[in-house]
């Protein structure tokens, strides 16, 4: 059966990009023949939230985030690659983010608290940094991700990570090496 994956970037660089790097196997891992894939390059600008948009909401009307989260409803598995960045996300993930988590969309609230929509959904976060361990206390990025994921319901989250490639480059290359085998076994 033909799936869809989603591909977001966000790394402010292209030449050179870790994340991006191993993002390319990661989505060829996770892809077979006749898959389709859709790749959105948010580093190379996503407005940030406007009036505009919270006012078109409101009034049920288009706004400037249709596209993003078409595909998100679209995608079987999100791939997100990004640094940390000052400990947290890439400032377009957290503008795509913002434009994407919409009451009764993506999430509503029930008595029993807050529901996520987006189920059935896998995501892949590809996370470079240069000293920060993923999942340690000053990883600001990963756990904010998961948990935003999961509020709109995707919580069948997999972390390929590529930290600390300042202080340990191999050993961060070959940790991510074998998450990505893993991926595809
Ligand atoms: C603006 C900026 C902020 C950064 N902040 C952190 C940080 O808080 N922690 C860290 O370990 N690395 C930090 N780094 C290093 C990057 O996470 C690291 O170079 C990573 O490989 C970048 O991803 P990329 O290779 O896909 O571009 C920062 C880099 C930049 C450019």
């Amino acid at each position: 059966m033909s799936r869809t994956l989603l591909r977001l970037d966000t790394s402010a660089r292209h030449d050179g990009s870790v994340s991006r790097a191993l993002a390319d196997r990661a989505v060829a891992a996770l892809t077979a023949p006749g898959d389709r894939i859709v790749t959105r390059d948010l580093a190379l600008g996503l407005p940030h939230l406007t009036a505009s948009d919270l006012a078109a909401r409101g009034a049920g009307g288009a706004s400037a985030a249709d596209p993003l989260l078409d595909e998100l409803k679209a995608a079987d598995t999100l791939v997100i690659s990004l640094p940390i960045y000052n400990f947290g996300v890439p400032v377009p993930l957290k503008a795509w983010v913002d434009h994407v988590a919409r009451a009764g969309i993506t999430f509503r609230y029930t008595e029993a608290g807050p529901q996520g929509l987006l189920t059935g959904k896998r995501a892949v976060l590809v996370v470079a940094s240069g000293g920060t361990r993923v999942g340690s206390p000053i990883d600001f990025a990963t756990p904010w991700l998961r948990h935003v994921l999961g509020f709109m319901g995707i919580t069948d989250i997999t972390v390929i990570a590529a930290d600390a490639l300042m202080t340990a480059p191999e050993a961060a290359q070959a940790q991510a090496d074998a998450q990505i085998a893993a991926l595809a076994a």
